[in-house]
């Protein structure tokens, strides 16, 4: 096992590291905040770390990292340190592992509460107070005895009345030539 040096930028501190585990078991080791979701498996991308100097003295990418993070390497300098080992001395920037961890303590929850919101949750309650009241009252409402089978009173009132069975009115012919002159006839 062959250890090597890790600058640490922009605070300056110095780690050793070895060359058969991961830069994120590593820096784990000693006591630096990496986030990581996947815990290792290249799914995530949360653990990237960004590479200073010293990108010749790290392990290539495998094929789990390109696809998540693509080759684009020469321009982010960024790479899944749960990927990467070294085998030589390097310069990483950590710094955004240690500012999300402090500014999401920063950020309290925040209710938001008003009175804008407050008067309108009111006249909502109101209004569907209202509105049961209202169906409750035509609930209670006693339907007309007229309105069951209208048709039969009605006919029984006067049953020297036909029997209307719809339109009484004779059906036109069908003009197959489309001639308008035949209609008028
Ligand atoms: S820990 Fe999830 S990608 Fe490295």
């Amino acid at each position: 096992m062959n250890e090597f040096k890790c600058t640490l930028w922009p605070t300056g501190e110095v780690i050793s590291l070895n060359d058969e585990e991961t830069l994120l078991n590593q820096l784990k080791k000693a006591g630096k905040k990496i986030k990581s979701s996947c815990g290792g498996c290249a799914t995530c991308s949360d653990c990237m770390i960004v590479v200073k100097s010293g990108e010749m003295n790290l392990t290539g990418q495998t094929f789990e990292e390109l696809r998540l993070l693509g080759n684009v390497f020469h321009i982010t300098k960024e790479r899944l340190s749960c990927q990467t080992k070294v085998t030589g001395d390097v310069t990483l920037d950590i710094s955004a592992h240690e500012k999300d961890s402090t500014s999401a303590k920063k950020k309290p929850f925040k209710a938001s509460s008003g009175p804008k919101s407050t008067t309108t949750i009111l006249k909502k309650k109101e209004e569907v107070e209202k509105a049961v009241r209202e169906n409750e009252e035509k609930s209670q409402e006693k339907p007309s005895e007229n309105w069951y089978r209208h048709w039969e009173s009605a006919e029984a009132e006067d049953p020297s009345k036909p029997k209307r069975l719809g339109g009484n009115k004779k059906p036109k012919a069908f003009n197959f030539n489309n001639n308008d002159s035949e209609d008028k006839d």
